[in-house]
């Protein structure tokens, strides 16, 4: 007999738990007439039954054991809202050798461990989508895979975690220093009490691993993700960049020149006119460039509640559609490219440099010298002295140059006696072809 309703286990009950029980329960009629099927949440899986919540849920519906979802044979579909690697993990692979198919919103375990659960899923013939692993409410990772499906990406770029872009923001408005906005941001509720992940760029190099492995087809790797955070990013870089036109965001970035790709996660300056410089708070976005199609970009809530369960919630349903057309299991496409990781010698970008230097006759001229023998050709330049100490601050930005290059010219001036300090050194992007 033909099923007609489709049993839902839920995993989570917090804020995206939450709000995808609202959707469903709300949305019953446009659930029906987009699937042809009725969808209910069948039971919920938390850790303290007796915890507050913010929504009227059938007590009966609670429970605190997963086998309740894992081994019912009533439910069709786990949706995965609790978040980490484990117990999850476990709870996901039980969940498709059960054959009941998977949605989640969990970043840290499918950047960890895609390749087996996606393994696991097309062994059983399931389903497993995770929307809303990356930049929340915005759809980037169906336009990867099925928008650009016909396109050959090039190059993204991605504000992808609201938590720093919120402090960048800050800093740059108001001209206020890291720690302050930190600690405001964590007063506030924006900023997590331990925001390493956060701050350090580990939840934007998994979203950046998950994005590169689609939109390359490639099987990136969290260790192939170059990471950096903004916790040495000082509100004086900030003020020197916006002098030169640029802001300072945390980019992910991810680039495909022939076959070989480089992946990373950096505080950048970005040229003021490129879109994803007004990319402000807590918002995200993802600047995707295709061969064919040329310059796109996909903005919108990172995280939150609702904007979150709607990407969980449209996977829910075109699992559903699946399963009404009997198709589960089929639409994933494993990536089908070779890995080649680009060396530093072949990643090009322009980059800023802060350093504190003698203020003595010459020294401009030894850097530039030095500059000039790494193949670094310079395209703007500030020089402030600072009258009393008898040092001076010198602002760079170069042309075009190689990871390589610029490096050895970092550990070259590290070594100069006249270079007092290098304050730092960030990637530019944005001004030219492509970017
Ligand atoms: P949350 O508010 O902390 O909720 C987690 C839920 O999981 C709670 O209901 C908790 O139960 C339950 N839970 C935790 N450990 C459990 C365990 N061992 N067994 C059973 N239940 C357990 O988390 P969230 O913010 O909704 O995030 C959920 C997932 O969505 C994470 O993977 C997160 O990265 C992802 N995500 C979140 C957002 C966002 O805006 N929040 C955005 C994008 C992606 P109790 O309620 O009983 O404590
Ligand atoms: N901590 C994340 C952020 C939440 O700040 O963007 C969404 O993944």
């Amino acid at each position: 007999m033909e099923k007609k309703l489709v049993q839902i286990g839920l995993m989570g009950l917090g804020t995206v738990g939450t709000g995808v029980v609202r959707i469903v329960e709300g949305h019953q009629e446009d659930l029906f007439n987009q699937t042809g099927l009725s969808v209910n949440i069948h039971k919920i899986l938390v850790q303290d039954k007796n915890k507050y919540r913010n929504i009227t849920i059938d007590p009966d519906k609670i429970t605190t054991n997963p086998a309740d979802l894992l081994d019912n044979p009533e439910i069709d579909i786990i949706v995965e809202v609790i978040g980490g690697i484990q117990p999850t993990k476990d709870y996901l692979i039980k969940a498709l050798e059960n054959k009941k198919h998977v949605v989640t919103a969990n970043k840290d375990l499918m950047a960890l461990h895609s390749s087996e659960i996606l393994r696991k899923a097309q062994e059983n013939n399931c389903d497993v989508f995770y929307e809303a692993s990356v930049a929340g409410g915005i759809p980037i990772l169906r336009a990867l895979v099925e928008g650009f499906s016909s396109d050959r990406i090039t190059k993204m770029m991605g504000i992808v975690n609201g938590t720093t872009n919120y402090i960048l923001t800050k800093m740059s408005k108001e001209g206020a220093e890291y720690q302050d906005v930190l600690a405001e941001a964590q007063a506030l509720g924006y900023a997590e009490a331990d925001p390493t992940s956060d701050v350090e760029g580990y939840d934007a190099a998994r979203k950046m691993a998950i994005l590169s492995t689609l939109g390359f087809r490639v099987p990136m790797n969290l260790e192939d993700v170059q990471v950096k955070g903004i916790s040495q990013v000082t509100k004086e870089d900030i003020a020197y960049g916006k002098k030169l036109g640029y802001e300072v965001k945390l980019l992910g970035i991810a680039r495909r020149d022939d076959d070989e790709v480089e992946v990373s996660v950096q505080p950048t300056m970005i040229q003021k006119n490129h879109p994803l410089a007004s990319v402000n708070g807590v918002y995200n976005a993802v600047y995707v460039h295709g061969e064919a199609v040329g310059e796109t970009m996909f903005y919108g809530p990172g995280a939150g509640e609702m904007p979150t369960a709607t990407a969980v919630v449209s996977d829910l349903i075109t699992v559903v559609k699946n399963m009404k057309l009997g198709v589960n299991g089929r639409g994933t496409v494993a990536p089908y490219k070779e890995k080649k990781l680009k060396s530093d010698g072949k990643k090009f970008a322009k980059y800023f440099m802060r350093i504190i230097v003698a203020d003595r006759r010459g020294v401009l001229a030894q850097i530039t010298n030095l500059l000039a023998e790494k193949n670094v050709s310079l395209d703007q330049v500030i020089q402030q002295s600072y009258q009393e100490s008898g040092q001076a601050e010198i602002v760079m930005v170069t042309h075009t140059a190689t990871q390589q290059d610029v490096n050895v010219v970092i550990q070259t001036l590290e070594g100069m006696d006249v270079i007092h300090q290098i304050k730092s050194c960030y990637r530019v992007e944005g001004g030219e072809k492509n970017e």
